[in-house]
């Protein structure tokens, strides 16, 4: 390996930028974004100031689920570019200080790869254990796949079916099989010894599967009943968590960014303590505080930014007792923060950059997803034969027949759906947003001849943050200071202090559209940033505006 630093917890010293490979920058103008088109922006990467990159499946597939169904763990697509594509990134990459992290996708692959082709063509093929198959006329019980629909898909021909708690192109694996995991952490330990610093690990939270499967009570009026709650964290994964680490990322002085929803805090440190499985979880808790599941869209929820507030502190205090986190306000799963975090009216770049300053500087290690650092917003769409996105396609026939209208099924769709963040990163105000020469694989958002890369109050402001953080003289705190939340603020303004001996900084964010008013204990010292450049804070008592950030001492 020819990355890797010395430290054990190096990974608390990075910034991460996520990469959606479809939608970054196309080098060769067919419409899709590729390896060589990351490689190309990589002056703009070192120049934002991260120090990491994670991108998004990049491997052989059909692209059902855009990479997040594989067909070959160890090829890139032809879409993407070739396997000399990736070692020339990797190596540009690692040449500019920038350390590339792929995405592990192992609770499943596409129908297409090689092992579950030989499963269907032959019953008693050793690769049918390698999934879920299960004998019977009728489904085996009444679970919702997280793409809707029952997770049994029939075998065409055989009175037989089998389990995807994604799309039925998606195929769950059987954990059970000690073959197929020794399969998986070869392949693991293939791509760690090619350099690469680490994995995010999609979905690794649905491994284990309640081996009774059981029918539940319907909660839904298709019959069905969402599978988490006999795939998602059961018990018992922590046999396969741990063993997965032992044989694969212990070996290797890695960073694992673990995709683990449904994991309640009380379980947090056998995730991400001393002995965790990994260095680090996304926790979802306040992410989706728009919607009452991250796959029912169109049960929404009314919340209020006190209610965002406490779940944000609760989060922080439940990741600073067990280990480390992983922060982000976007991925390519959720909408725009400044449409979801943002009232309409107030979507300003100085809003972006409050919210911005807000998760940023909070404890763990940040990551920024494509097209946030500019301020991006949801896009608006008319006709559901727009999105690509199949979770976007099942939640909007779902929502008719939960009985809403065409036009609210849409909103709901609007609001939440996967493709507001993929759409192509505007890199000017040019044709198709200078992503592509011609028409991208999907629609552009509306305001990029607005909001784009070439010149950006929002960047400009990322790039101060993230110089803060990394080379700064208070870059030791907050990097690596513990994190305390201030009380005595009004409902609407986040608050909180990072200290390191006798070292402190706050931030405070105003998370409404109305002036807020604050009080300190003590006065205001030096001001290292303010999102809002016409309101400057100073003393004890002053009014912070909508949405405005301040991070002082
Ligand atoms: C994760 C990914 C998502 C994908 C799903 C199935 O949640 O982030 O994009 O659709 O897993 O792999
Ligand atoms: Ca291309």
């Amino acid at each position: 390996m020819n990355n890797v630093e010395t430290t054990k917890d190096w990974w608390k010293e990075e910034v991460i930028y996520q990469v959606y490979p479809k939608s970054f920058n196309d080098s060769n103008d067919d419409g899709i974004g590729d390896l060589q088109g990351i490689r190309e922006k990589l002056p703009y990467l070192k120049d934002l100031g991260i120090t990491t990159l994670w991108i998004c499946p990049i491997f052989t597939s059909p692209m059902v689920d855009n990479g997040y169904d594989i067909a070959d763990f160890e090829g890139i697509d032809p879409q993407f570019g070739t396997m000399a594509d990736f070692d020339e990134l990797l190596a540009d990459a690692n040449q500019l200080g920038i350390k590339i992290l792929l995405d592990l996708v192992i609770n499943h692959t596409s129908d297409e790869h090689q092992w579950f082709q030989e499963a269907l063509k032959d019953k008693h093929s050793k690769y049918r254990d390698y999934y879920i198959f299960k004998e019977g006329k009728e489904r085996p019980n009444n679970w919702r796949s997280i793409f809707g629909g029952s997770v049994w898909e029939k075998v065409p021909g055989e009175d037989c079916y089998y389990l995807h708690v994604f799309d039925k192109r998606q195929p769950d694996l059987n954990w059970e099989n000690p073959e197929l995991r020794q399969e998986i952490y070869a392949m693991i330990n293939r791509w760690l010894d090619k350099g690469i610093a680490g994995f995010r690990i999609d979905s690794i939270t649905f491994i284990k599967k309640d081996q009774d499967y059981a029918s539940l009570p319907a909660d839904g009026v298709d019959g069905l009943v969402s599978c988490k709650h006999k795939t998602r964290n059961r018990p018992g994964i922590e046999i396969f968590l741990n063993e997965l680490k032992r044989e694969t990322f212990e070996k290797y002085n890695c960073v694992t960014v673990g995709e683990a929803p449904g994991v309640p805090y009380d379980e947090f440190s056998q995730f991400i303590g001393e002995d965790g499985y990994f260095s680090m979880i996304f926790d979802f808790h306040y992410a989706d505080i728009d919607v009452e599941s991250g796959s029912d869209w169109f049960k929404r929820t009314n919340w209020t930014t006190k209610e965002f507030k406490e779940l944000l502190i609760n989060s922080q205090e439940a990741l600073q007792a067990a280990g480390w986190g992983a922060n982000f306000i976007e991925n390519h799963d959720q909408p725009r923060a400044l449409s979801k975090l943002v009232k309409e009216g107030f979507q300003t770049a100085e809003a972006a950059a409050g919210i911005g300053v807000m998760y940023f500087f909070l404890r763990g290690t940040p990551f920024i997803y494509q097209g946030q650092e500019l301020g991006m917003v949801n896009a608006q769409r008319e006709q559901i034969s727009q999105f690509d996105d199949i979770s976007s396609i099942d939640n909007y026939h779902r929502s008719i027949q939960e009985g809403f209208s065409p036009e609210e099924a849409m909103n709901f769709v609007n609001l939440r759906s996967r493709d507001n963040s993929r759409t192509p990163m505007p890199w000017n105000n040019q044709q198709f947003g200078g992503f592509s020469k011609v028409a991208p694989w999907l629609e552009m958002t509306e305001e990029y001849p607005r909001v784009h890369a070439s010149e950006n109050s929002v960047l400009d402001m990322y790039k101060q943050m993230i110089a803060l953080r990394q080379h700064s003289a208070i870059s030791p705190i907050l990097k690596t200071g513990s994190i305390r939340f201030l009380t005595d603020l009004p409902d609407n303004v986040l608050g909180y202090a990072r200290e390191l001996e006798n070292d402190t900084v706050y931030v405070l964010t105003n998370l409404s559209p109305e002036e807020e008013a604050v009080t300190l204990a003590d006065e205001i010292g030096e001001i290292y940033l303010n999102t809002h450049a016409i309101n400057e804070p100073a003393g004890k008592e002053f009014t912070l505006l909508p949405y405005q950030s301040v991070l002082f001492n």
